[in-house]
């Protein structure tokens, strides 16, 4: 079963290095969190899921670990992140943190050890052939930089060389089953990680390419969740409380592995890539996109709906607004979609994650790559507080920040929207403060669809309630027998009478019934 705190919880994903900068390096820091703490819990959201905030080179933002226990000078220290932990509990917010199990960076000590010509304890701690020549079975190899005569496999970028779990079914001598004592030792090196954190006072981990751990043929990955159910039963045992979540972007596979929530991730194959944009061609199709001339819930939900029938019983399906690798919404919508596309995330079952910034419209900027992110950079600028220098962000020199904040004279900022009651800010405060009152637009309350025609509004029940949406510039009216609608909450006009419910232009609506 999942963690039970999860029932009512609403994540805010913190960039570290992009959110707020204390001591003027340019660059975010953990007291920079610690400092917006009130504004967090300002918008309804009691989780934490902060990006890896450890010792790295840097090659990838952070997911090249080089010390899994030790926080990035740049982000603080260790002490800084357990005073973290404990303010944010007195404040209700739980915090999870990234945890990266299925590589380390290449300067990792573990690898240091494990690239030398002398075997020793890690020289299985990574997969490596038995040739300098040889490669490996179609998995990404690099050869030539270390003194081992092998070549090793990796999981992502070149300096991120995969962690060695076995194989589910061994066809190389230098492929290890599962159950080898040295795939074994990884796992029980992850655990350890897992339990110096916990026992720290962190609440769980997002879990980054939680899918990846056995390579080669892992059938329907059989073998790889069979590792985390065995990390599963430890937590179970030992910190019963903790949750995780699953880069996976699977649920039905990542939620019977023992993973509490999955992502709906902004892949071709789960619908989340039709809400929030769907170009065909030139032509945007996505959702919510006020003047998409082929707008069909149907590709969202058909997917959605397969998951949620199948895994409500196990856990949950996490959608979010976007994250550090995709497009920020705003790309896309403007702020009237923006609201209605939040309003249906917002209401809908599963625990959402709220990307910092989305919610006053920041904007995907193009920039030149940084620490590996390419396209992504663009969605991982520092947040936008006010008008002050650098727009709150930090007080160091424009030209030491991490990455520039939006030069634009119109950037979003918090300060600007902060006392206007239609701002996209407050709208999402509204709305996650209606989920929070409302137990039947909590994760676990019934979803059932009940009108998804084209040329509908999508009509949707959650417990008691009934909700509609209707992103296109025209009223629609769908004709129902569920009786008398009262609204508790709506964006536009929304006129429900004893048997049928007309949305107006770009509206959202929630009903109780009598
Ligand atoms: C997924 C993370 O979200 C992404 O940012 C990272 O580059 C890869 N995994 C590799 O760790």
């Amino acid at each position: 079963m999942p963690a039970s705190w999860l029932k009512d919880t609403v994540f805010y994903e913190i960039y570290p290095q992009s959110f707020r900068d204390t001591n003027g390096d340019g660059i975010g820091d953990i007291n920079g969190i610690l400092e917006k703490l009130d504004y967090i819990k300002s918008l309804g959201c009691n989780a934490l899921w902060i990006n890896p905030c450890f010792d790295s080179p840097f090659k990838d933002a952070g997911y090249d670990v080089r010390d899994y226990k030790k926080v990035a000078p740049r982000y603080g220290t260790n002490d800084d992140l357990y005073r973290l932990f404990g303010e944010a509990h007195r404040k209700g917010i739980r915090v999870l943190l990234d945890l990266v199990p299925g590589h380390t960076s290449e300067e990792h000590p573990w690898f240091v050890e494990s690239g030398r010509a002398e075997p020793n304890a890690y020289s299985n701690r990574y997969i490596w052939t038995d040739h300098w020549l040889m490669g490996a079975g179609g998995l990404n190899y690099v050869a030539g930089e270390c003194e081992r005569d092998g070549t090793y496999i990796l999981n992502f970028f070149k300096c991120q060389p995969a962690l060695n779990y076995g194989f589910r079914e061994p066809r190389e001598p230098w492929q290890l089953p599962t159950d080898h004592p040295d795939a074994l030792a990884t796992r029980e090196a992850i655990k350890d990680v897992m339990r110096f954190w916990l026992g720290h006072g962190c609440d769980g981990f997002r879990v980054d390419m939680a899918n990846s751990l056995v390579k080669g043929d892992d059938d329907k990955k059989s073998a790889t969740s069979a590792i985390w159910l065995d990390i599963r039963a430890m937590l179970d045992r030992e910190f019963p409380d903790a949750a995780m979540v699953a880069e996976w972007s699977n649920p039905p596979q990542a939620l019977r592995a023992g993973f509490d929530m999955d992502f709906c991730l902004n892949n071709p194959d789960t619908g989340y890539s039709t809400l929030m944009r769907d170009y065909y061609g030139d032509v945007d199709n996505g959702y919510f996109k006020k003047d998409a001339p082929d707008r069909d819930i149907r590709r969202f939900l058909d997917i959605y709906q397969r998951w949620y029938e199948d895994t409500r019983a196990l856990g949950y399906i996490s959608l979010l607004t976007c994250n550090h690798d995709t497009p920020r919404p705003r790309c896309d919508l403007d702020e009237a979609e923006l609201k209605l596309a939040y309003a249906f995330l917002f209401t809908m079952p599963g625990v959402p994650f709220l990307y910092y910034g989305d919610e006053i419209g920041m904007r995907y900027l193009k920039l030149p790559t940084k620490e590996g992110g390419y396209t992504r950079t663009g969605s991982r600028t520092p947040m936008q507080w006010d008008n002050t220098q650098n727009l709150g962000f930090s007080g160091g020199d424009a030209d030491s920040l991490y990455l520039p904040v939006d030069p634009a004279a119109d950037a979003p900022t918090v300060a600007a929207q902060q006392d206007d009651p239609d701002s996209l800010l407050n709208t999402v405060r509204a709305l996650l403060a209606l989920r929070h009152a409302e137990g039947d637009l909590q994760a676990d309350a019934p979803f059932e669809a009940l009108c998804t025609e084209k040329g509908k509004p999508f009509v949707y029940r959650r417990g008691g309630l009934t909700l509609a949406v209707n992103p296109s510039g025209e009223a629609l009216t769908w004709k129902h027998s569920l009786g008398a609608l009262t609204p508790v909450y709506r964006l536009g006009e929304a006129i429900a009478d004893g048997d049928s419910l007309t949305m107006g232009p770009q509206s959202f609506a929630v009903f109780r019934k009598g």
